[in-house]
């Protein structure tokens, strides 16, 4: 489980909402896989994860636009391949969830999944393309 930090902090009220929502909503399916017989939280917060992500980086692309910001590419590029990876571990996560029993080895996959999401998925690329945002975009929700 990774807490939110400061230093994620983008400096614009909106982006940093929308990234802590995807970092909480991360924090909520690793506490689901917890009972992970229980495969519908599991499966919910995994597409809530998914819809939040996209609109997110919808989002970002549209204000960056707004505010000119002049690494706007570079970020979309990143967002499209976030987008990419994102999708392949749903599917991923489903299909190990068609398993009528889980194995030791599923779960520790879908943790680790977890962890990726969290640690180079969100993270990461907050700490190397996002924060490059700070400064450019004002202060406000807008
Ligand atoms: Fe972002």
């Amino acid at each position: 489980m990774i807490k939110w930090d400061t230093r994620f902090s983008v400096g614009h009220l909106a982006a940093d909402a929308e990234h802590k929502l995807l970092l909480t909503t991360i924090n909520a399916i690793e506490i689901a896989l917890r009972h992970p017989q229980d495969k519908e939280p599991v499966l919910f917060f995994l597409d809530q994860l998914y819809e939040f992500g996209i609109a997110h980086f919808q989002n970002e692309e549209k204000l960056q636009l707004k505010h000119q910001y002049p690494f706007l590419e570079d970020n979309a590029k990143g967002h499209t391949s976030l987008a990419i990876t994102l999708n392949r571990i749903r599917d991923d996560i489903y299909r190990i969830m068609e398993n009528e029993t889980l194995l030791e080895e599923d779960i520790s996959k879908m943790y680790d999944y977890v962890t990726y999401l969290a640690k180079d998925w969100l993270i990461a690329h907050l700490l190397k393309e996002d924060l490059r945002m700070k400064g450019f975009m004002g202060e406000g929700y807008e």
